[in-house]
């Protein structure tokens, strides 16, 4: 067709873009309808223990995606302050995702192992008391507060519900794993270790005691963060399917 003709008749030229457009929409969006081959799984990757997920509803409770975000891209500055680039199948339990591109803070997707739980105990109740130019909010009252666990098994089947793989042995175990995850050394918590390979155990806040507080959770969630693909081994034009 001539090009003039195109540009000269309005209605035209917008029916013709139009078409374009959803074409271009259609390539992109209609993978995600098949999104389980669209995803390339990952060894590794596993549900969020109790703990962790309880920790990762605060996370979201509290807006921290406000300031951070969850996602390292492949660009070489990105890949050398953080670490290994994020992969799609690392979020695949995520609901609602963390990714973003709002970085008042650092992204914390490699953040895992990357301090001490006493590190960060600190750093939640106050920052500037370890980072003293740091503009984040302090967040004292999750140390104080008794993590609210009632409703725990109703959040996982809810997610099981979307797809995240939680076995019946984790539903049945969701009051036993909550308390296992800061009791070191029980028998509890290597059952829990068996379930969700990889958890860390730990007294979180540095406090005594059986019940867990929301610090507890928030800090079992960071220290996951990134840490169940094994980079070490991980070479992504190779055999990574489970
Ligand atoms: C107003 C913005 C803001 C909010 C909201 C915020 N942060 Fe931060 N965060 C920062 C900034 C800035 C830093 C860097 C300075 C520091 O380490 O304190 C940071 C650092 C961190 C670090 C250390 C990261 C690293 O690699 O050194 C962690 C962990 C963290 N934040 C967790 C959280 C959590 C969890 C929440 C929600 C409960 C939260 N932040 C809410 C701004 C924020």
């Amino acid at each position: 067709m001539n090009h003039g003709t195109l540009e000269r008749n309005s209605i035209l030229l917008l029916v013709c873009i139009l078409v374009v457009v959803s074409i271009g929409g259609m390539v992109q969006i209609a993978p995600l309808y098949w999104v389980d081959s669209t995803i390339e799984k990952v060894k590794g990757m596993r549900p969020y223990t109790p703990l962790e997920q309880a920790g990762r509803d605060i996370y979201v409770r509290e807006g921290c995606y406000n300031c951070h975000s969850q996602m390292v891209r492949t660009l070489r500055d990105e890949v050398e302050r953080y670490g290994h680039y994020s992969l799609a199948a690392e979020s695949m339990y995520d609901h609602p995702f963390q990714w973003g591109s709002k970085r008042t803070g650092p992204d914390l997707a490699r953040v895992g192992g990357k301090y001490s739980d006493q590190w960060h105990a600190e750093h939640m109740i106050n920052p500037r008391s370890l980072v003293p130019e740091s503009i984040m909010p302090g967040y004292p009252w999750l140390a104080k507060t008794k993590l609210e666990t009632g409703d725990m098994v109703a959040r996982l089947s809810t997610l099981k519900t979307v797809g995240v793989p939680y076995t019946d042995d984790m539903m049945k175990n969701v009051a036993t794993d909550l308390k296992a995850q800061i009791d070191p050394d029980s028998r509890a918590a290597r059952d829990l270790v068996k379930r969700y390979p990889k958890a860390r155990v730990g007294k979180f806040d540095g406090k005594p005691g059986t019940d867990p507080t929301e610090l507890d959770a928030v800090i079992a969630y960071l220290q996951i963060l990134g840490q169940m693909v094994d980079f070490t081994t991980f070479d992504a034009a190779g055999p990574n399917l489970r």
